[in-house]
């Protein structure tokens, strides 16, 4: 275990042109959270509370976003070793961990391990063995792992590209070699002011440089929006192998899709076809069946949810509750034991223990300006096609007949009715049906 701290900077002022978007390529999303958000995330885990994200000028927006930690900028685009260097007051004279803002998937073993190996050497560098090496930079190491030097995709000959290790970009840099970063220099095909460079350097000056290797769906960058998917997928792979490993059976685990902090307890049960987004937090022993969307929902355990169910933010299931097919819940609460199911928008509400509610019943909690409130209290039960138009009251163990649109608070144990008396007309039909075929 390490023990002396450390500063990170995390590199994210590339223009990212190759995603094609308005969007700055660092806050585009894998698993429902950006890309510096799972950076973030995983230097929490290690204990890393010195952070500077290196951004470019224009990139207010995504600054704010990131109000705990440094932030510096990079005036132009020259390179990473340029960006590095933007942000070198914030070294603090310690020992710097360099992440890129466009390789979210990093794991905290995996830069636990980087932090090790430099208790023996200068500079330690991620690098991976991709299928497709691709436009990567190439390191060259010995079978101890000591790199000599990387090369940059664009500066590499032929031979030099069969080599298959490539850098992940991330870096330990000990503090002893950081005064070489101004001596790299833009001599090269894009006139930038390449990182990489760095370890030639070191071993100029008698510094040693080593790589660490980690699987490549942790360190893939991402340039493109290819790469975003397939990162999306490396994350969600993740993700489903930790859910079965966990106790969560998933009967068909490539449909079903996480975000990043999904939660589920064991011995819960997702059929094919269910999306959860950010914010969801499943009990033990829920049943989620197909077709299902789920987002910002807390569901408690031994609740059935769908299949076909819409559950939206700032919902909480409690214990033992049913949500049946097509039906929409928003912002709303159902205690224990209540049952939505079938064909019923639910928002805005509270529904009491053991509240039943028939198919097709709509809390009408807008009247174009404001949102109002729906109270269901305990063991009411709601008919069929009912309309209950907020903001209301329905007392406890209130029955509300089919049809009814009700706009007026209900006592306890009332039964309230307001479709009009039903008229049977004797003979009607036929007469009707005689004038119509008369020939
Ligand atoms: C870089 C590496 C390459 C490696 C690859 C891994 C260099 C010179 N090349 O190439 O060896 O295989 O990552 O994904 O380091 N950035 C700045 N300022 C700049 C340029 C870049 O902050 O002037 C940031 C970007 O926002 C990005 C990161 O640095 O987060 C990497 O830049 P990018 O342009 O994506 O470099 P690659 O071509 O991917
Ligand atoms: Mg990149």
């Amino acid at each position: 275990m390490r023990k002396h701290p450390f500063s990170s900077i995390i590199l994210a002022a590339g223009q990212g042109t190759r995603m094609k978007s308005a969007l700055p390529k660092v806050l585009h999303k894998i698993g429902g959270q950006s890309l510096i958000a799972h950076l973030l995330s995983t230097l929490k885990t290690l204990n890393c509370r010195d952070i500077t994200l290196v951004t470019a000028p224009s990139m207010e927006e995504t600054r704010s976003q990131f109000p705990k930690i440094h932030h510096a900028t990079q005036k132009k685009p020259l390179g990473t070793a340029n960006a590095l260097l933007s942000a070198e007051k914030f070294f603090h004279n310690q020992d710097v961990l360099v992440l890129y803002g466009d390789t979210p998937l990093v794991q905290e073993s995996t830069l636990q391990k980087a932090l090790e190996a430099a208790q023996d050497v200068h500079v330690v560098v991620l690098g991976m063995r991709p299928e497709d090496p691709a436009q990567y930079g190439r390191i060259f190491a010995d079978d101890k792992g000591y790199i000599s030097r990387i090369v940059e995709y664009k500066e590499a000959n032929p031979e030099e590209l069969q080599n298959n290790l490539c850098n992940s970009g991330m870096m330990l840099i000990r503090k002893e070699a950081l005064p070489l970063l101004k001596e790299i220099r833009d001599k090269n095909s894009k006139k930038e002011f390449y990182l990489t460079d760095l370890v030639q350097l070191a071993n100029d000056h008698g510094l040693k440089a080593q790589v660490i290797e980690a699987p490549f769906w942790e360190l893939q960058g991402i340039n493109t929006r290819v790469d975003l998917a397939e990162v999306e997928f490396s994350f969600q792979q993740t993700k489903r192998h930790q859910m079965l490993e966990s106790g969560v059976t998933l009967v068909d685990p490539y449909s079903v899709y996480f975000s990043f902090d999904t939660e589920i307890g064991e011995d819960s049960y997702i059929e094919p076809n269910v999306f959860l987004g950010a914010g969801v937090t499943l009990a033990k022993n829920v049943h989620v069946r197909a077709n299902s969307y789920i987002e910002g929902a807390t569901i408690g355990s031994d609740s059935v949810i769908g299949p076909f169910a819409r559950i939206r933010p700032e919902t909480k299931i409690e214990t033992q509750v049913k949500v049946g097919n097509f039906v929409e819940i928003k912002k709303s609460t159902l205690e224990k034991g209540s049952k939505v199911s079938h064909l019923s928008y639910i928002g805005d509400s509270h529904l009491g223990e053991k509240v039943n509610v028939g198919a097709g019943v709509i809390t009408a909690n807008y009247d174009g300006f404001n949102k109002y409130k729906t109270n269901v209290e305990a063991g009411a039960s709601i008919g069929v096609n009912v309309s209950l138009v907020a903001p209301l009251t329905i007392g406890k163990n209130a029955i509300i007949g089919a049809g009814s649109v009700v706009t007026q608070d209900v006592p306890s144990d009332a039964l309230t009715l307001t479709r009009p008396p039903q008229d049977n007309i004797k003979g009607a039909a036929k007469r009707f049906r005689d004038k119509r075929t008369k020939k």
